[in-house]
């Protein structure tokens, strides 16, 4: 019997679930026989799989997270450590591999079918959206509606106050959750890692006699290259510029939980069957993706990348002149 092997990998993402329901499901409606492994390679490496039957799956399209569990594994970036994974995946029979996850996980992908000749497909999965080759990623929009909730919150107490607050979103170094919740939570500045704005600059945008004094402000701040904390340098920036205080709001962890959306539900179950059909049709070494709104198949991003970057600056002249 055909046999599949589905992991989740890098950080998790809402709709991970619903992906992986779909593939399990697939799998079995194509005569797959199914297993799983838990915490990503990590699995692999310890030679740990299991069977993944359609009941194993059931109840878990609702739930955030992962069934699977997930991690970055950096053992796996060994080549000795993959040949091991490879000639266990071969005693075992198994020769399809679905990895759901970001960049780092689809390079692991990519060398099992280069070294071991497996077939590999990747469902993209993260919060920030900046996998080249594909216009979505499973657990954007889920991300993005939990920051603006907040958002939404923290606006309601910075108006009662007259306060000032920089409120720090995920991204990794891109800025597309920034901006997506930017512009839908009406901030009066969006600051992201593309078009990276001097402390001046930042400064003069909130000091503009021209502009209408606003009692209140919300700046939108992407984290830098994953590390949290950048808002609280600009903040003690901007009071010793301005001898304003601008209070900080990191929502960190939060953005990655909670119930998944409908798009990612949809769009992470469509994914977990085109991945399975694509395996069963000869497909191997790519990913699913969205390119202008249609579901395809593309390549995987290229090895040595550093993930998709906010090309568009319209969308934040656009947000200067919204929250003029
Ligand atoms: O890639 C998803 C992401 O949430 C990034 O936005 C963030 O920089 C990073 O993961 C945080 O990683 P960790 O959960 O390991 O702290």
């Amino acid at each position: 019997m055909k046999k599949l092997l589905v992991l989740t990998s890098g950080g998790d993402a809402p709709g991970m679930n619903a992906a992986l329901r779909a593939v399990v499901r697939a799998g079995i409606y194509r005569g797959f026989e199914v297993f799983g492994c838990s915490s990503g390679y990590y699995g692999l490496v310890n030679q740990d799989i299991f069977p993944l039957l359609s009941k194993n799956v059931a109840n878990i399209i609702q739930r955030g997270g992962t069934l699977l569990k997930t991690d970055r594994c950096k053992a796996f970036r060994q080549q000795t450590v993959r040949a091991k994974c490879i000639e266990f995946l071969q005693q075992q029979g198994i020769e399809h591999i679905v990895v759901i996850g970001g960049d780092g996980s689809f390079r692991g992908a990519a060398l099992l079918h280069r070294e071991g000749g497996l077939n590999v497909l990747g469902i993209p999965a993260t919060i920030d959206n900046d996998i080249i080759g594909t216009d979505y990623t499973i657990g954007f929009n889920t991300a993005a509606n939990t920051a603006l909730n907040a958002i939404d919150k923290v606006r309601d107490t910075a108006s009662s106050h007259d306060r000032h607050f920089l409120i720090e979103v995920m991204g990794r170094s891109s800025g597309f959750l920034a901006v997506e919740v930017g512009i839908a939570g009406g901030a009066e500045l969006i600051l992201t890692p593309e078009f990276p704005m001097p402390i001046e600059q930042i400064t003069q945008t909130f000091t503009d006699e021209t502009k209408r004094k606003k009692l209140s402000k919300i700046v939108i701040v992407a984290e830098a290259d994953s590390q949290p904390g950048r808002s609280v340098k600009i903040a003690q920036q901007l009071r010793e510029l301005t001898q304003t205080e601008f209070k900080v709001c990191i929502l960190g962890h939060t953005q990655r939980g909670g119930s998944p959306m409908v798009t990612d539900r949809r769009i992470g179950s469509q994914m977990g069957e085109l991945a399975v059909r694509a395996l069963d049709e000869g497909q191997t070494n790519m990913m699913t993706a969205i390119q202008h709104g249609e579901l395809v198949l593309t390549v995987f991003p290229p090895h040595d990348n550093s993930g998709r970057r906010l090309s568009d600056k319209d969308i934040l002249n656009l947000n200067t002149i919204l929250s003029l």
